[in-house]
């Protein structure tokens, strides 16, 4: 064999696990994720997601024991989505701000018996509109200025029913700002803002859209949501949602926008989140039902790159299974 000189041997670093372990630069742990749940009207219901294994739109009840499960685990936090009956849909999404409405009933129970966590509501109008678009639709128009209003109201009945954290998901110029005032009048100064800021256009949300039946009725989100292609526009909406107010900011999806998500992280002081969504998560358990991957090696991959990347938060589907291999 012929010898080579070698002064650099990077390798001496990989040699043991225990020597890995030790120079290893990121590391998960349970208190980085928020966990998304699926609610539905009813008790001990328990409906399987067909394009998400392993998820479930689950009844008040269950939504607590989900809590208490999350919580003993190390997870701070869960994101609600309501999944609503198409009879308590309509134009103006009035559904949404019922101090009754399931969303609302929802969030106090879970306030009233696991007080410890966290809850995050989704700001938007789609789950409850006939539309099935984030803002008010006319004549195939998405209206700006007259969804405002919608929104912020949402986001107080939200907080009235003891949310900690509004998450406006509905990439309206302007509205965190709005949801930001409307809370404040309204005495909700505690109440947080984590801003979808940088939300794509993405093909990635259809699983999603299968739970809560929430498909654009006709057209798409790009007029409002980003296109895939650019990524110094998510800083120009990043940097308004922060000046308007955002306590957080998140970038959506995450595995596809690693690139953006490093960027906005080396610009602004305020947490940045990233949401794993549920095309991202069902890729990765569909091939390993297949077994063309390892689903849990996969999963431990994909979610160390998020937070490799800068993500100080990951909203993920995978939280549970992850937190327990923490
Ligand atoms: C709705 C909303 C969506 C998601 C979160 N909030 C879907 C959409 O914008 O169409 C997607 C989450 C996921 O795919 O996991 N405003």
């Amino acid at each position: 064999m012929k010898t080579f000189r070698i002064d650099q041997r990077p390798r001496r670093n990989r040699q043991t696990a225990s020597i890995r372990s030790m120079v290893r630069e990121n590391r998960l742990h349970p208190s980085d994720f928020i966990l998304p749940l699926f609610v539905v009207d009813g008790q001990e219901k328990q409906i399987p997601i067909e394009s998400m294994p392993d998820c479930f739109r689950l009844s008040p009840d269950l939504v607590i024991k989900e809590c208490q499960k999350a919580y003993q685990l190390g997870i701070p936090a869960v994101a609600l989505f309501p999944s609503l009956p198409a009879s308590l849909k309509d134009k103006a999404a009035s559904e949404s701000i019922n101090p009754e409405g399931l969303l609302q009933r929802t969030i106090s129970q879970i306030k009233s018996k696991v007080p410890e966590i966290t809850v995050i509501t989704d700001v938007a109008m789609d789950p409850y509109s006939i539309d099935g678009h984030d803002g008010l639709v006319q004549d195939s128009v998405i209206l700006n200025d007259e969804t405002l209003e919608i929104l912020v109201n949402m986001a107080v009945s939200q907080a009235a029913a003891g949310a900690d954290i509004i998450a406006p998901s509905d990439m309206m110029d302007a509205r965190v700002g709005a949801i930001r005032q409307g809370l404040d009048q309204h005495d909700y100064t505690h109440v947080g803002i984590l801003a979808y800021s940088a939300k794509y256009a993405s093909a990635f949300y259809g699983p999603f859209r299968d739970a809560l039946n929430s498909e654009p009725r006709s057209g798409d989100k790009k007029t409002y949501q980003m296109d895939p292609a650019n990524r110094r526009e998510a800083i120009r909406e990043i940097l308004l949602d922060v000046d308007q107010g955002a306590d957080m900011v998140m970038v959506k999806p995450a595995i596809i926008y690693l690139d953006v998500i490093a960027e906005i992280k080396s610009k602004i002081n305020v947490p940045v989140a990233a949401y794993n969504v549920s095309g991202e998560y069902a890729m990765i358990k569909s091939a390993a039902k297949l077994g063309w991957l390892d689903g849990q090696a996969a999963m431990v991959e994909m979610l160390t790159a998020i937070k490799r990347s800068g993500a100080d938060i990951i909203l993920t589907y995978f939280a549970k299974e992850m937190a327990e291999l923490c």
